[in-house]
Order: C-alpha cells, then sequence, then structure tokens
C-alpha cells in the first residue's frame, strides 16, 4: 500500500531522479523505525547457493545499489541478498542525462546508465559501515570505460583484491551493453584469459584472508547457442563457481511499438522475461549439477519467479519487477519458493 502511494508519485518524475529520491529515502531510512513502511515480514526460507547459505531466494540484482549506499533498508526489506555495484577500480560519472527510461505500457525500462559510480573503494568503506544481518552482500565488478580492453583484465583484478575482504561473494560483470566493447570479454580467449585469471587471484586471497569467497559470472542474454555453449566450456574449465543470467537485452523485440525503443541501451523487464528463461534453461542443460544458476531477467510476480527455478535457476534477483511491483514482491516469491518445495 505505502508503496503503490509512493510510486503514484516517483512515477511522475523522469526515471533517474525517481530512483535517486527513493534511494535518499531507503538510505535515511534504513536504520531508523521509519524502515517499517517498507519492510516485509519475509519468511526464513534458507537456501545453499555456491557455498552460502542464503536466507531466502530473492535478491536485488546490480545497478540499483551501484555505490552499497542504502545497504540496510534494502536488507530491511527482506532481500535474501543485495548485489552492490557494478563498481569500477576509479570513480566515473557514466553516460549523458538522460540515460533510463520507463517503458510502462510493458513493464520494462531501458537504460544505458553507463557505469556510474564512486569507485571500489567508496563502496568498501560503505559496506563496512553497513549492517545487514544475513542479508548476503555481493559485489558485482567491472571496468572503467577509459581502461583498454585489452588491459580489462587488470581493473578486474584490482576490484577484486579491495573487495574480497567484505564480499559474501563476487558478480564479474562481463554483460553490460554500455561500455563500449565490454561484451567481447564474454568470447573465446579473452574469457578464458580473464577467467583463469580470476580463479588464480580468488585462490591466492582465499589464503590471505583465510576465508573463500565464490566468484560468479554475469552473462547477456543476446548470445548465441554457439555463443553460449563457448562460455558454459570456458566457466567449468576455469571452475567459476556460479553464474548470473541475464543482463538486459539489446533486442526491441516486443516493444517497438512504443517510441522509447529507439533509446539506445539494454532493455530489462518482463520484455525480457522469455528470452532470459530461455537462457537459463540452456545453460542448464550444458551445466546440469555442476555449476548453479542465479537467474534474473524480466521477474514480475512470484510466477514468473518460478518459471526461472523450473529451467534450472537455484535462486533469482529483481530490479525492474521490484520498480514496478514493489518490495512485496519479496515475500511472494519466498512463499511461492517455500509452497514448491
Ligand atoms: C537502471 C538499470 C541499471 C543497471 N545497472 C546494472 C549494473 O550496474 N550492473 C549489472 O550487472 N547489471 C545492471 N543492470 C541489470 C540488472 O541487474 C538485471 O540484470 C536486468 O535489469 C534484468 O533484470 P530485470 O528485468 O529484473 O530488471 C541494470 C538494470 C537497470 C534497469
Amino acid at each position: 500500500m505505502f508503496y503503490r502511494i509512493a510510486q503514484k508519485f516517483l512515477f511522475q518524475t523522469q526515471a533517474e531522479t525517481a530512483h535517486n529520491l527513493a534511494m535518499t529515502g531507503i538510505r535515511v531510512t534504513g536504520n531508523t523505525p521509519l524502515a517499517c513502511f517498507y519492510s516485509q515480514n519475509v519468511p526464513y526460507a534458507p537456501v545453499e547457493f555456491m557455498g552460502i547459505t542464503f536466507p531466502n531466494p530473492v535478491g536485488l540484482a546490480a545497478g540499483m545499489d551501484k555505490d552499497g549506499e542504502a545497504i540496510d533498508g534494502f536488507a530491511a526489506m527482506g532481500f535474501g541478498h543485495l548485489e552492490v555495484g557494478t563498481v569500477t577500480p576509479r570513480p566515473q560519472p557514466g553516460n549523458d542525462k538522460p540515460r533510463a527510461f520507463r517503458l510502462k505500457p510493458v513493464r520494462g525500462i531501458i537504460n544505458r546508465m553507463g557505469f556510474n559510480n564512486k569507485g571500489v573503494d567508496n563502496l568498501v568503506a560503505n559496506i563496512k559501515a553497513s549492517n545487514p544481518g544475513d542479508c548476503v552482500i555481493g559485489v558485482n565488478i567491472g571496468k572503467n570505460k577509459d581502461t583498454p580492453l585489452e588491459q580489462g583484465k587488470d581493473d578486474y583484478l584490482i576490484c577484486m583484491d579491495k573487495v574480497y575482504e567484505v564480499a559474501g561473494y563476487i558478480a564479474v560483470n562481463i554483460s553490460s551493453p554500455n561500455t563500449p566493447g565490454l561484451r567481447q570479454l564474454q568470447y573465446g580467449e579473452m574469457l578464458d584469459d580473464l577467467l583463469s585469471s580470476l580463479k588464480n587471484r580468488q585462490q591466492q586471497l582465499a589464503e590471505k584472508h583465510g576465508k573463500y569467497v565464490p566468484v560468479a559470472l554475469k552473462i547477456a542474454p543476446d548470445l548465441t547457442d554457439e555463443e553460449l555453449a563457448e562460455v558454459c566450456g570456458s566457466l567449468l574449465r576455469n571452475k567459476l563457481d556460479g553464474v548470473i543470467a541475464t543482463n538486459t537485452t539489446l533486442s526491441r523485440e516486443g516493444v517497438e511499438h512504443l517510441p522509447e525503443h529507439q533509446q539506445a541501451g539494454g532493455l530489462s523487464g518482463a520484455p525480457l522475461t522469455a528470452r532470459s528463461t530461455e537462457i537459463i534453461r540452456k545453460l542448464h542443460q550444458h551445466l546440469g549439477d555442476q555449476m548453479p544458476i542465479l537467474g534474473v531477467g524480466g521477474i514480475e510476480s512470484a510466477a514468473t519467479a518460478m518459471e526461472k527455478l523450473d529451467a534450472g535457476a537455484k535462486m533469482v534477483q529483481i530490479y525492474t519487477g521490484f520498480i514496478y511491483e514493489g518490495p512485496q514482491l519479496i515475500k511472494a516469491i519466498t512463499e511461492a519458493f517455500i509452497k514448491r518445495k
């Protein structure tokens, strides 16, 4: 109820303005009694994923809290995990505004934010200052726009070194469509080289810190069947801990009738649901039980979340559906998950 009122107001403003207003509200109230306006009584429904026990199967997808500024507020809502980031080694402003657009009739969003963030050191400080209880904090890492692609690997390693001690898990984002060339890291030798370097570093850091932090790869929904098979080969060869599917799509299928479809960027929400589920199904065919899948893309109800689990995902994340449906979606999905067991 409270969310519907807030949403009515927020949807009067441009998408990024609404985002900033909501983030400020959640950040400021997260640790106060006012959090009761949005906190949900989400039942405990533990899930084992990548060796971690998550309190429930619903997470906040990357990009909402890029700098980890509102961790306590999102945790109070009842999320089982939050994926903060994408964070880059150095702060960067992202693309020119406006850069996020609602496609209300189809419950979608197009964004070309371009990894706007305050840098990895700021994120680490924010995580250290947070108090999310049993809500797991994953950190999604990327490369700076002005780092040449050939040196992109170094940016991931810098981020990994810095976030390792505070992260519950690390998500490697090579699938954003808004950093020029980034998706090239999903292919062939570049991918193998990146994943083997990250895996080596993970082993060194595990010894140094005396704890193992799992590493997952986040992939795009726009991979062909052959490309997907290659990615799976590389994931298995390099013994990654998990895979997150999917990021936003470059496709405009199903939204061509809306004027916003011409905006550059990645499309998320309901128009992505079927495509992302299909990718999860194919991933599961390749990976079987060898590697767990975290499903994301167009989840806007308990039913669409269960479709992801039926396709082979073990847990889910929400972003666009959360904007359109509000925090009650966390509880609805968790309750359906308990019934499904
Ligand atoms: C405005 C916006 C910003 C995003 N930023 C990031 C990001 O920084 N890193 C990332 O890995 N994914 C990012 N995403 C993608 C989401 O995490 C998610 O993978 C995608 O939106 C599909 O899920 P959804 O349909 O539930 O939104 C962003 C999505 C949106 C809408």
